[in-house]
C-alpha cells in the first residue's frame, strides 16, 4: 500500500506541463482496434488506466510497443480473440469502447460490464441504444456485456441523455458502417474531439465533433501506419489552476488549450483570482482569499463535474458560503467527509452541498474515494497546518501521471511512501 504524506502551507509557485487526456487516450486505443494495421500515438499519459487498456488490447491480440514513455506503436492486424478477460474489463470503466471497436471491426464482443469509480448508478443504457439501432445485438447477463452484428447500417440516434461515453461510443461502431449516421444531442467535450480526429486521422469521415450533431459517413476501412498526438488533459489543466487558486500562488499551465478551459478561467475570475491566456498555456494566480460562489456541473462547455472536487477545496476556505449542485452524477461528494476532517465545514445532501468558507484546513489522515476526489485532497494538504497522509492514491494514478513530482516541482513538500 502506498500513501502521499503532504506537509501544508505551501503557496504553489512555477511551471507544469500538462500531460496527454486520460479521457481521450483511454478512447483513441480501443479505437485502433478499427484500424486493423499500425498505429504511432503519442502524448500519451503515463498512468494506470492506459496500461490497462493496453493489457487489455494484448490479451485480444494487438502487439504494443513503447517507444518512449508517453508514445507507442500498436498493431491492431492480428486480433485472436472477441472476448476481452473479464476480471481486466470489468474493474475498468472505459473497457465499454471495445465494444463500439470490436462491432466495427468484427460484429462480435464480449466484455464485463464497467466498473470505474463509485460516483452512483453508471448505466450504459444509450450505448446499448445506439448498438441496436446501428443494427447490432446486445445481451447483458452474469456481469457482461456481449454484442453481435452481422452488418452494421448508419441511422440517426437521438441520446436521451448527453453522454460522453455512449457519444463517442456510438462514433467508434459507425466509423465501418454503412451509410451515414447521425448523433443528436451529443456530447461536446474536448475529448470527444480528440478520437474523432484521430478516427480521421486514420482516414474515418465524422463532421461536427464538438457540436451536438456528429455525422459519420461509413467508409470501407481505415489505413495503416498513422500517427496522432493525444489533446493535452483539460482536467489535469484545471486541477493545477485551481491549486493555484487555493494556495494563493501563481502557476504557469503549460501544453494546454486555454479554450477548453473558460468555463474554469471564468469561476477563478468571478471569485477574484488572476488568469493570463497565452495561446498554449495560461498562468493563474491568486493573492487574496477566494470570494463565495456558486458552481452547477454541467456538459461541455459547462463548469466540468470531473473539476467538482477540485472546486470544493477552494469553495471550503472561500470568504462566506458557497454552494455547488453536481448534475451529472449521484453520489460525488464522498470527497466532503474527508475535507470535514480537515476541518471544514461542509454539508452534502443528495446532489447539492454547501460550503461554509473557514479559514484554514488542517493536516489529517484523509482516504480518496476516487482520481479526482484524490487529487482534490492532494490541494487541501497542500494548503492545510500541519501534515496530512492521503491513502487510496491508487485512484489517482489511474488519471494524474507523476502527479507528486509535478506538484513538488511546484514547491510542495510531497512524498510517496511505501507501508
Ligand atoms: C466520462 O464518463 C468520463 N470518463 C468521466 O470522467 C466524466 O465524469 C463523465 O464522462 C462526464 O464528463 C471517461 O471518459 C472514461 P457519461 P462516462 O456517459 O462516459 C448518464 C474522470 O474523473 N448516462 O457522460 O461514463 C450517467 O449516469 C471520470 O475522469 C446514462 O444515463 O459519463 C451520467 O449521469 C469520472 N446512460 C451522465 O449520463 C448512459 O448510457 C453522464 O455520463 C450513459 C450515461
Amino acid at each position: 500500500m502506498e500513501k502521499l504524506v503532504i506537509k501544508g502551507g505551501t503557496r504553489l509557485k512555477g511551471e507544469v506541463t500538462i500531460s496527454g487526456a486520460k479521457n481521450a487516450a483511454v478512447a483513441i486505443l480501443p479505437a485502433t482496434l478499427l484500424v486493423n494495421g499500425i498505429c504511432h500515438i503519442n502524448n500519451l499519459p503515463n498512468i494506470s488506466d492506459v496500461k490497462i487498456i493496453c493489457n487489455i488490447l494484448k490479451e485480444l491480440g494487438a502487439k504494443i510497443t513503447w517507444k518512449k514513455e508517453n508514445e507507442i506503436t500498436i498493431d491492431t492486424t492480428e486480433i485472436n480473440s472477441t472476448k476481452a478477460p473479464l476480471e481486466m474489463t470489468s474493474k475498468f470503466r472505459a473497457s465499454y469502447y471495445l465494444i463500439g471497436s470490436m462491432l466495427g471491426r468484427c460484429g462480435n464482443i464480449e466484455v464485463g460490464l464497467p466498473g470505474g469509480c463509485n460516483l452512483g448508478a453508471r448505466p450504459i443504457d444509450q450505448h446499448i441504444k445506439g448498438f441496436e439501432a446501428l443494427g447490432a445485438k446486445v445481451t447483458v447477463g452474469q456481469g457482461k456485456i456481449h454484442a453481435k452484428a452481422k452488418k452494421l447500417v448508419g441511422t440517426s440516434i437521438y441520446m436521451d441523455v448527453v453522454s460522453v461515453g455512449a457519444t463517442i461510443n456510438i462514433m467508434l461502431a459507425s466509423v465501418l458502417a454503412e451509410g451515414t449516421t447521425t448523433i443528436d444531442n451529443a456530447a461536446k467535450e474536448p475529448h470527444i474531439v480528440d478520437v474523432a480526429n484521430f478516427l480521421n486521422t486514420m482516414g474515418a469521415d465524422i463532421r461536427g465533433a464538438g457540436t451536438d450533431v456528429i455525422k459519420i459517413n461509413g467508409v470501407k476501412q481505415l489505413k495503416s501506419e498513422g500517427t496522432y498526438s493525444v489533446v493535452p488533459d483539460q482536467i489535469e489543466a484545471g486541477t493545477f489552476m485551481l491549486a493555484a487558486i487555493a494556495s494563493k500562488g501563481d502557476i504557469l499551465v503549460k501544453n494546454c488549450i486555454p479554450e477548453h478551459l473558460d468555463c474554469i478561467t471564468a469561476k477563478i475570475l468571478e471569485i477574484g483570482g488572476n488568469v493570463e491566456d497565452y495561446g498554449d498555456s495560461i498562468r493563474v494566480s491568486a493573492n487574496k482569499r477566494p470570494s463565495k460562489a456558486s458552481v452547477k456541473t454541467l456538459p461541455y462547455p459547462g463548469f466540468p463535474t470531473d473539476m467538482q472536487p477540485q472546486m470544493g477545496v477552494v469553495l471550503s476556505i472561500a470568504n462566506g458560503t458557497s454552494i455547488i449542485n453536481e448534475s451529472i452524477w449521484e453520489s460525488r461528494f464522498q470527497y466532503t467527509a474527508e475535507l470535514n476532517k480537515m476541518g471544514a465545514q461542509i454539508t452534502a445532501q443528495g446532489k447539492t452541498a454547501v460550503f461554509e468558507g473557514v479559514d484554514k484546513l488542517y493536516g489529517a489522515p484523509v482516504y480518496a474515494s476516487d482520481l479526482r476526489a484524490g487529487a482534490a485532497l492532494i490541494i487541501a494538504g497542500i494548503i492545510a497546518d500541519g501534515v496530512t497522509e492521503l491513502y487510496n492514491i491508487e485512484h489517482i494514478d489511474r488519471g494524474y501521471e507523476n502527479i507528486e513530482e509535478k506538484f513538488r516541482n511546484l514547491g510542495a513538500n510531497i512524498q510517496r511512501i511505501s507501508e
